[in-house]
Parts: structure tokens; sequence; C-alpha cells
């Protein structure tokens, strides 16, 4: 996805191929990218949003802010620094971002070595070793700077996220709704959705990571032993479409800060899904000196324990996600 000295539409289309490497709510890529003569538009693809898993649209643009972190990331690299305006126009909601472009001056060496970690970022659903306490600083600053608040769970806390989580799960699970939203999306072979690759197989006795989404039975395997993941979880002072993209801006930067740091990641969204698992997650991050009352979504990090996975969860090619006008 390199192009050597191309006119600028060609690099912000390239630009965009990367944006897109993002992750997004079960792989949905509810995004779609407008170039014009005022510049790049990001808009939230209304057609793509998960009625059910997330009826007010939070976590598509959850996903967005994520692609639009990656945006930012990889223009300098191709060359163009970007300014970005969010939510320009009050009377169209589904304009997230304008975004123009100036020159690259000088490259910032963290901005690249995060452009670097773009193609080496998974989401992983296996078991992870502790994180150094170093890296976990370095985590917390990168959601500072995007401007979210991210706590930091201890081993009490991880008792009420796993609380949460089977909460979450006891009521998605009587929800037919969710649950034929759940398997549109995962175990297919597609350009979008979880492929089976990549859900953990199935096991007699508990799932090896106590704290996670419970999928449709997949193919990847994983040793027994105890999950020693790290959590955090990303919280705003307001639930607005405002605060949903800043935090998606601030999941890029942890997971690629974590990736570019050699640790494996996995964002949890089901806890903050349901209003019950949702409350248990702020009392918890309260408790833990969170001063903002709204989590919007929880991260696992930690070592690999695992061989890398294999190949890459596909995108919708990038025809489908960006036009020019
Ligand atoms: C808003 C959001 C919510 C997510 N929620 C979950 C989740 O609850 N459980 C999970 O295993 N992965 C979750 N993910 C990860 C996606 O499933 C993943 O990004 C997508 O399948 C693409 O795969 P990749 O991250 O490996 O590129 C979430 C990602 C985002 C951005």
């Amino acid at each position: 996805m390199t192009t050597a000295l191309a006119p600028r539409e060609e690099l912000i289309c390239t630009s965009v191929e990367w944006a897109c490497r993002a992750p997004s709510l079960h792989n949905s890529q509810p995004w779609r990218f407008v170039y014009d003569s005022a510049g790049l538009h990001l808009y939230v693809d209304e057609r793509r949003l998960l009625d059910t898993t997330d009826p007010t649209g939070r976590q598509a643009i959850i996903s967005c802010g994520a692609a639009l972190h990656h945006l930012r990331i990889a223009l300098p690299h191709f060359g163009l620094a970007p300014t970005v305006r969010r939510f320009p126009d009050p009377a169209d909601p589904s304009l997230l971002a304008d975004i123009t472009f100036d020159r690259v001056e000088d490259l910032d060496p963290r901005d690249a070595a995060l452009f670097l970690a773009i193609e080496h970022r998974r989401t992983d659903r296996r078991p992870f070793r502790r994180p150094s306490e170093v890296a976990l600083h370095d985590l917390d600053r990168a959601a500072r700077r995007h401007g979210a608040t991210m706590t930091l769970l201890g081993p009490e806390a991880r008792d009420e996220l796993a609380r949460a989580s089977r909460t979450s799960a006891a009521l998605h699970r009587y929800d037919p709704a969710y649950r034929a939203e759940l398997l549109w999306w995962s175990g297919h072979s597609r350009d979008d959705g979880i492929p089976r690759n990549l859900l953990p197989a199935a096991v007699d006795g508990p799932p090896a990571v106590e704290i996670a989404r419970t999928f449709p039975a997949g193919t990847l395997e994983a040793d027994g032993d105890e999950d020693q993941a790290a959590l955090g979880v990303l919280s705003t002072c307001t639930d607005t479409s405002r605060d949903w993209l800043h935090v998606g801006e601030a999941l890029s930067s942890v997971l690629l800060e974590a990736t570019a740091l050699h640790l494996a990641t996995c964002p949890l969204t089901h806890v903050t899904e349901v209003p019950a698992s949702r409350e248990i997650v702020r009392a918890t991050t309260a408790v833990a000196g969170s001063p903002c009352r709204y989590p919007q979504v929880a991260i696992r990090f930690g070592g690999p324990r695992h061989p890398p996975l294999v190949g890459q969860t596909a995108r919708r090619s990038v025809e489908d996600v960006y036009r020019v006008r």
C-alpha cells in the first residue's frame, strides 16, 4: 500500500485504506469517506449499524473514531499533515469529521512507530501474560492525549468486571435479536465480520478468558492457563457523539501503542452495552479512581502467550468505502 510520488488523491486513497485497518464492532466497518475540493470527509455509514447490539450508534461512532485516528497516523507517512474538524455541520450528525491537509515538515518518530503498528495490530481473544507496569503507564498517557480517561483495574476490580461480563452474557442469552445479529456478524469468511479462525474453540468447563464476549464457537485454540491480562477501561465524563468519537481515537491510540510495545490486545464492549453491566463497570472504575461516569470500552492487554494469529481480518475494498466527488 505504499506509493512513491503519487498525486495527492492517490495518496489520500492509500491513507484511507490504512485507516480501514482500524478495529470496529464485529468488524462492521461502519465508515465512509468522501474526497472533494474542500478536503476529506468522514461519515458514519448508517446502513451498517447493529440495531440491537448498538441501538444508539455509540459503538459505530467509536469505530469511526478509531478509523479517524488510524487515518491521522497514516497521512503524515504519505507526506500529508492533517487538520481535523470534528462534527463540522450541526445539520448533519452523520458527518463526523472534515480533514484538510498541509505538507508534512517533520515526521514524529512516535507516529512513525504507530504507523508500523497498524499492520501488526490484531484483536486477540486468547489468554495473555501480565504486562509490565511501565508499559501500562505509557498506555494511560496515550489515552489522555485524546480526551478519554483510562482506568487500570487492580485484582479486586477484576472480579467485578467478571461479574459485569456474566451479567451482560445472561441478559444477551435470551435476546433473540441480539443473538441473530451476533450470528450474522461472526463465523463467516466475508470482507466483514469476524472469521471462525479468530473465535475461541469450544471447551469443556469455563472459557480460557473469563472476561470476554460469548461468541459462537470458532477454531482458535488456546492453552488452559489462567488469563493474566491487565484490564483498562476508557471512560468519558459525558456521553455524547463527540465523546464517542474521541473514545474511538483514544482506543486506536492505546491499541497501537500497545502493539508497538509488543503487547497483545482485545477491546471488550459487551460489558458497556447493557445498563446493568455498564453500571457495575461504572461503580468499579469509580472505586479505582476514575472521575468519569461513562465507561465506554474495556481493553485486555498482555504479553502474548501463543504464536501470532495467522492472517488479518478482512476489510471491504476501498471502492466500497471511499469516493471522490
Ligand atoms: C467499538 C468496538 C467494540 C468491540 N467489541 C468487542 C468485543 O466485545 N469483543 C471482542 O472480542 N472484540 C471486540 N472488538 C474487536 C472487533 O471484533 C475487531 O476489531 C474486528 O473483528 C476486526 O478485527 P481486528 O481488530 O483484528 O482488525 C470491538 C472493537 C470495537 C472498535
